[in-house]
């Protein structure tokens, strides 16, 4: 159930949703070598330390719970290019990946393929999730939930298709009232890509995340901040950010860094 503060439902959103993310799949933005090929092993290995090194706990969060489903059955709904999907398939989970933005999809299926590794990859929303009741063992997402228009029911929808007694893994949702945010979106996006915003992202408190998994069983949350990297790119700015920004930013002391940090991660149980 929502809370009665949560953001108002736009599933009439989702046309322009999926038309965003089809002309900006996350990672395209940090290609700054414009001669990779788009899907080649040196595109993808050029984008990905800004996909996954940045976020060490999702690495720790793949690499701790992936050896308990090996041959388990696990749904991961917008799976982007398929960083993530790649680490739950090298660990043997057996894995369906769905995504919204069908530029999304191939992409992901290529960096699985170059890398000899299967997965089920379906084009489809989190909205409305083309599978029965009980299907899964685990579901995981990370980023997405909040981009939908209606987090509220992605999340009933993650519910529906749990079996009992599976784990959700929803990660960075995005929390109300962040300093990290501000400094994030006025510090670092300008300088490492200049995409506009996606038609929808959702903020939410943390009791208000809570309120959406309370037909879980169980359900704790984390707050997550990355620290800065440098940037790959050159110029006045990007010198700038490298040499000035992101030592600075980086003194913050973690446990500060946490407390203030606006991505959400929730483990719940059904
Ligand atoms: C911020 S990106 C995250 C991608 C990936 N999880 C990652 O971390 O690299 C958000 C993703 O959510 C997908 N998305 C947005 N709305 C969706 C929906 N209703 N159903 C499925 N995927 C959706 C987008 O297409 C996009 O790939």
């Amino acid at each position: 159930m929502a809370s009665p503060t949560a953001p108002p439902a736009r599933p009439d959103k989702t046309r322009d949703v999926q038309r965003y993310w089809n002309k900006n799949p996350l990672g395209t933005q940090f290609r700054v070598d414009e001669s990779l090929e788009v899907g080649s092993d040196a595109y993808f290995e050029h984008i990905r330390p800004r996909m996954t090194e940045r976020f060490p706990w999702i690495v720790d969060l793949i690499q701790t719970q992936a050896p308990k489903f090996v041959g388990r059955k696990l749904l991961e709904v917008g799976c982007g290019m398929g960083f993530d999907t790649l680490m739950w398939a090298e660990h043997g989970v057996d894995i369906t990946s769905i995504d919204l933005s069908d530029a999304s999809v191939a992409l992901a299926s290529r960096n699985l393929a170059r890398k000899n590794l299967a997965a089920s990859f379906v084009n489809a929303s989190a909205l409305d999730l083309p599978f029965g009741n009980e299907q899964f063992d685990v579901v995981y997402s990370r980023g997405v939930l909040h981009h939908t228009g209606d987090t509220p029911r992605a999340i009933r929808e993650v519910h529906r298709v749990l079996k009992p007694g599976g784990s959700a893994f929803i990660c960075h949702l995005y929390r109300r009232y962040s300093w990290m945010y501000f400094i994030s979106k006025w510090g670092r996006e300008p300088i490492e890509f200049a995409d506009g915003d996606p038609p929808v992202t959702d903020f939410f408190l943390c009791p208000e995340v809570r309120s959406m998994f309370a037909d879980f069983s169980e359900c704790s949350l984390d707050l997550q901040h990355y620290r800065a990297i440098p940037t790959l790119r050159t110029g006045a700015k990007a010198a700038l950010y490298n040499n000035g920004f992101v030592p600075v930013y980086n003194l913050i002391p973690r446990p500060i860094a946490k407390m203030l940090a606006y991505k959400i991660t929730a483990h719940a149980v059904k």
